[in-house]
């Protein structure tokens, strides 16, 4: 049994909010969600994989009214219509437990009843919900959030306002909360929780404001008609209600709460690992064991969304590259705690170098010389392993402990590394073993049959760890590889397929595509493409989260091809060592007075002191974007005066003919961090 979990494995994506079509980046964190789910039941645990989607708030109302149809018609459509999220999670081949919508009539009564019960307790109160409102948009902003001075959603003009609405006590919790993420396990990556602890926490928590007057489709607090439950509560204790909690629809909660681990992307992981809990303490409910707050997908460098015009439509790609490649190429890719840039050469390159090349290769070359060799059926007479063959097998045995290792950190892309380190040496061992030469000598046929038949067992282990992340290519594996053994408990011995394991050909699992010519055709189909823009369901999320995730004006990649630098002499290792790299994290940054070209920057190096580098940039960035970046500087280099100023240090950019970008890292990087 396993320890962690006891055999009980509960996983949560977050509820999607159905405003429009979801993207590629939505799917990321399903489908690894998904890998994680199926992992764990490879491991023989029962699992609940929670999905659904979270259908309340003005956006949606707003949206079904430019529409024509109600509230209700527009979620529907989006939810259970054609090319939905259900189809969706279909196509990308997601076996979820259970789906919710917190529409379904369960869901509502449940939340007026947990909203009550937190308002008996008194840690919720009634008073007056004070901001800058925008009157046609029915929306209230805090100064941050406004894009000059006006509303960020129309460009008009907003005024101070208040309204009657219910607060939740957030302040009373605050130290529990910091507590709880002081433990260093509930929220992970480890540099989630410097985040939320200094920008959430230490600035002092604020009570949170839990209903709205403004419109009308969400859950009605049913003991003061006028008001709604503000949408986070209605979404958050989805992943309770969804068990059974406060209503009879499921019995599910003894079973699986507290969930092991909800997964959520970087910009609301404050609302699960600050507001969740609160709620939570405040009913005095058992906390979820772990929040894993995953980066974002970024499409040429530029956050994923609708209103950038830059939209992946899953639809496409899956249909084109098949969804197994999909899934794997998000996984292998991109480390999931970290943000990662999806780029069409990425994708082409991921099928044509992992699985065309070293995966599809190695199960058509095992296999046609198994056909070839021996009619498709190994014989019984094998020789027993050489000596040379035991770093393959040695491998193969331990990949499921270096596997398992990486997948309970969530850390797919290692866990993959790991697979494809193995099938590397795989390929490696034909080209050792020279089955060709071996074949022209009868004598050595024994011995030819045991050189297969290792291939066949590591194809059978690797194709068999592969199965969480591309299910339907992982069972062409066994087929043609003639095993009929996937249990989890196959994965960690050697020599459990038949000796004289039958295989059958097929056609190319990946075939290689043209780099050049699937990239022209690409870019042909975007542009096509290119939606109107339109708000994203991430946009909401900023505007509820009062933050402001715009990213840089970046020059855009326009495919000009500028000739490559002069390389430069080759200099000693140590050489290279002497170059301070640090991480750096912009305070403050503005144009230098009299100059065209200098910005002056105030950055956090992580000393405490704020470190000023002046750089000359200015033609490429607005300063006023590049607040809140994560840079790289050389911080060892001599001080020098540019325009009378001080500059201590060297921002590191990236330069091709005209073109400049700031080499910026992960935000989940702290400042002060070491490149070496
Ligand atoms: O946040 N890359 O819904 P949502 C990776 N309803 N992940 C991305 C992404 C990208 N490019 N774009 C979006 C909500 N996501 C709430 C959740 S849970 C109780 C309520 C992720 O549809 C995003 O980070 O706006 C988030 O985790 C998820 O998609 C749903 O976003």
């Amino acid at each position: 049994m396993c320890e962690q979990c006891k055999n009980k494995f509960y996983i949560t994506t977050p509820i999607y909010y159905p405003s429009s079509r979801l993207h590629i980046g939505h799917a990321y964190c399903t489908v690894a969600t998904d890998v994680m789910a199926r992992y764990k039941r490879m491991q023989g645990c029962e699992v609940m994989f929670l999905t659904g989607t979270d259908e309340h708030g003005q956006k949606i109302e707003t949206k079904a009214r430019e529409s024509g149809v109600t509230p209700q018609q527009f979620v529907d459509n989006i939810v259970e219509g054609e090319r939905g999220v259900k189809d969706l999670w279909k196509l990308m081949n997601i076996s979820y437990d259970r789906f919710i919508r917190t529409t379904d009539d369960y869901h509502v009564a449940s939340i007026q009843k947990i909203f009550k019960a937190m308002y008996d307790k008194g840690d919720i109160y009634k008073g007056y919900y004070e901001g800058l409102y925008c009157t046609p948009c029915e929306s209230f902003w805090t100064e941050s959030q406004l894009v000059d001075g006006k509303c960020p959603d129309c460009g008009r003009e907003v005024k101070p306002a208040r309204e009657e609405a219910y607060f939740f006590r957030l302040s009373k919790y605050a130290d529990r909360v910091q507590a709880l993420l002081e433990t260093g396990t509930f929220l992970e990556p480890a540099s989630r929780v410097n985040e939320m602890i200094n920008n959430f926490i230490k600035p002092g928590l604020e009570d949170l404001c839990v209903s709205r007057t403004s419109f009308t489709w969400g859950v009605p607090v049913d003991f003061d008609p006028g008001h709604v439950v503000y949408v986070w509560v209605d979404a958050l204790f989805n992943y309770m209600t969804a068990l059974g909690f406060m209503n009879e629809k499921y019995h599910d909660l003894d079973k699986f709460w507290p969930a092991d681990v909800h997964f959520v992307g970087k910009e609301i992981v404050r609302f699960h690992s600050i507001i969740w809990p609160a709620f939570l303490m405040s009913l005095e409910l058992p906390l979820p064991k772990k929040v894993y707050g995953h980066g974002w997908l970024n499409f040429n460098g530029e956050k994923m969304s609708k209103s950038r015009g830059n939209v992946v439509d899953p639809y496409l790609l899956a249909e084109r590259y098949g969804v197994d490649a999909l899934r794997f190429f998000m996984l292998r890719t991109f480390p999931f705690g970290s943000d990662g840039n999806f780029t069409n050469e990425s994708l082409i390159n991921c099928i044509n170098v992992d699985l065309a090349n070293d995966l599809g290769n190695l199960l058509s070359r095992t296999v046609a010389m198994v056909q070839k060799y021996f009619g498709g059926r190994l014989p019984l007479e094998q020789e027993e392993d050489e000596a040379k063959d035991d770093e393959l097998v040695t491998m193969a045995c331990d990949l499921v402990h270096m596997y398992t290792e990486q997948m309970e950190k969530f850390a797919f892309q290692n866990a993959l590394g790991e697979v494809f380190k193995v099938i590397a040496r795989a390929n490696k061992y034909i080209d050792e073993n020279e089955p060709w030469k071996l074949a022209k000598d009868e004598s050595r046929k024994p011995r030819l049959a045991r050189v297969m038949y290792n291939l066949l067992e590591t194809l059978r282990i690797c194709g068999g760890l592969l199965t969480p992340f591309m299910p339907e290519t992982a069972a062409e594996i066994s087929k043609r590889i003639g095993s009929d053994d996937d249990s989890w408990e196959s994965m960690g011995f050697f020599g459990t397929l038949p000796r004289d394991a039958a295989v059958q050909a097929g056609p190319a699992l990946f075939p290689r595509i043209d780099l050049a010519k699937e990239l022209e055709y690409l870019d042909g189909l975007l542009a096509a493409q290119s939606p109107a823009p339109e708000a994203g369901p991430s946009e909401q999320n900023e505007a509820e989260a009062g933050k402001d995730a715009s990213a840089a004006a970046q020059p855009q990649n326009d495919k000009t091809e500028a000739p490559l630098p002069e390389p430069l002499p080759e200099i000693a290792f140590d050489d290279f060592t002497k170059v301070e790299m640090t991480v750096v994290k912009v305070l403050a940054c503005e144009n230098v007075k009299k100059s065209k070209k200098l910005l002056k920057f105030q950055l956090d190096d992580g000393t405490g002191t704020p470190r000023q580098i002046l750089s000359g940039i200015a033609k490429f960035y607005k300063p006023e974007d590049l607040v809140g970046k994560t840079l790289v500087a050389v911080t060892n280099l001599a001080p020098r005066k540019m325009m009378g100023q001080l500059s201590c240090g060297m921002l590191l950019s990236a330069e091709r003919g005209e073109q400049l970008h700031l080499l910026m890292l992960d935000d989940a990087i702290p400042a002060g961090s070491r490149l070496c």
